[in-house]
């Protein structure tokens, strides 16, 4: 009877093209991956830096299982709090400039957690209308009233913040949109959180070890870091592990700590990855080349793309999305990208509107000229 309901629903999900199925790795998330018994270059991961695979990051993890183990054994406030999370949240603080920092065990918690957290009743939470969905999520259930703005639309924060029928106002972005590759003006944000005496919260889940002069993101990079009251990052793309992370004031993170249910009711993150993320930050800041050679590979690839006509929208970085239009469309191309030795996903609904569903193509540092010329010859058949 229950699975009736849900078969059906599966079989218009199926006719629609938007049925999701996980392709099994059989080999590590590296540059080549295995899948079906068969190589392909992955132009799929978030592992921007090739860290996930590196003998040092690995190294880092043997040596943290084997003085630590593995689970932490409960929530942090219990018996799960670890020497190695208190000093990832000392260095990730004065790496950020911020007073302290939370890790929680995944990204998507921690915006969930900050959100129903922080927000009270009549305020306002402005949302950019892309940021991720663990950013919607979070201010569903929160306890303001959230309202989006046009993409990048300035006006439109604007008047939304023009209205000033709300206590407190969070102006709310990602920096680097996880689908589009494009990137939130975050000079004008700041000045726009200064004018209305706002809140300015960023996610850098996709910017953080690779944009800045250290590594620290686009905020860094713009020099608006001390304008962001509230620092999201993961330690799970560039820094090649698992987990989350806020940055803030002391206060903030306090009462983090103290009412965030996300963080209360869980299982604190085992040291194993807070270790990992500091290896990970060791490795970012002694070879700077591997996020540069990844912003020219980007940059690379983006013009080249251009040339040939793809439609890849405003990306300003190594996230490439080639938009195609229908899922069945998408689904087609990422299949001859596939049998041609490829992995780029197809994005569909409701990650993206149904009618600009497409190929996510992200870029790693440990890509070749050889990787990139590879796909560029077979993204020719979907010139526009
Ligand atoms: C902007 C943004 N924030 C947060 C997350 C969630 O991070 P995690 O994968 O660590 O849960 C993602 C994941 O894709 C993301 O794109």
């Amino acid at each position: 009877m229950l699975d009736n309901d849900y078969k059906s629903e599966l079989t218009a999900l199926k006719q629609q093209g938007m049925h999701r199925v996980m392709p099994v790795l059989e080999s590590g998330c590296g540059r080549e991956i295995v899948v079906g018994g068969c190589k392909k270059l992955a132009f799929c991961s978030n592992n921007y830096l090739g860290l996930t695979n590196d003998p040092r990051l690995i190294q880092a993890v043997k040596d943290a299982a084997d003085q630590w183990g593995f689970g932490a054994g409960g929530s942090r406030l219990i018996c799960g709090n670890n020497v190695p999370a208190e000093s990832l949240q000392h260095r990730l603080a004065s790496w950020l400039r911020k007073e302290a920092s939370l890790v929680f065990t995944s990204g998507y918690a921690t915006n969930t957690a900050i959100l129903t957290t922080l927000s009270r009743e009549g305020d306002l939470l402005a949302i950019d209308k892309q940021v991720h969905a663990s950013i919607v999520d979070g201010v569903r259930s929160a306890r303001g009233t959230w309202r989006t703005w046009g993409h990048r639309q300035l006006d439109k924060l604007t008047k939304l913040l023009d209205r000033r029928d709300y206590k407190r106002a969070f102006i709310i972005t990602d920096s680097l949109f996880s689908m589009d590759g494009d990137i939130a003006p975050l000079v004008e944000l700041a000045q726009i959180k200064a004018h209305y005496n706002a809140v300015l919260m960023v996610d850098e889940a996709h910017a953080i070890g690779t944009f800045g002069p250290k590594g620290a993101g686009l905020a860094e990079k713009m020099e608006v870091l001390s304008a962001v009251d509230i620092y999201i990052g993961t330690l799970s793309k560039a820094l090649g592990g698992s987990g989350g992370f806020v940055a803030g004031s002391q206060t903030i993170i306090d009462t983090l700590i103290n009412r965030a249910r996300g963080f209360i009711f869980t299982t604190g993150i085992p040291a194993v990855n807070c270790l990992a993320a500091e290896a990970a930050l060791d490795i970012i800041a002694a070879e700077p080349e591997r996020a540069k050679r990844l912003i020219t590979h980007a940059s690379y690839f983006r013009d080249k793309c251009r040339d040939l006509g793809l439609a890849i929208g405003d990306s300003e970085s190594y996230i490439i999305p080639v938009i195609l239009g229908e899922p069945q469309r998408a689904l087609e191309a990422s299949k001859l990208l596939y049998d041609a030795g490829f992995m780029v996903p197809a994005i569909r609904p409701p990650t993206v509107k149904p009618q600009s569903c497409r190929l996510r193509i992200s870029l790693m540092s440990e890509h070749t000229q050889e990787d990139m010329d590879g796909l560029l010859e077979q993204l020719t058949r979907f010139q526009h």
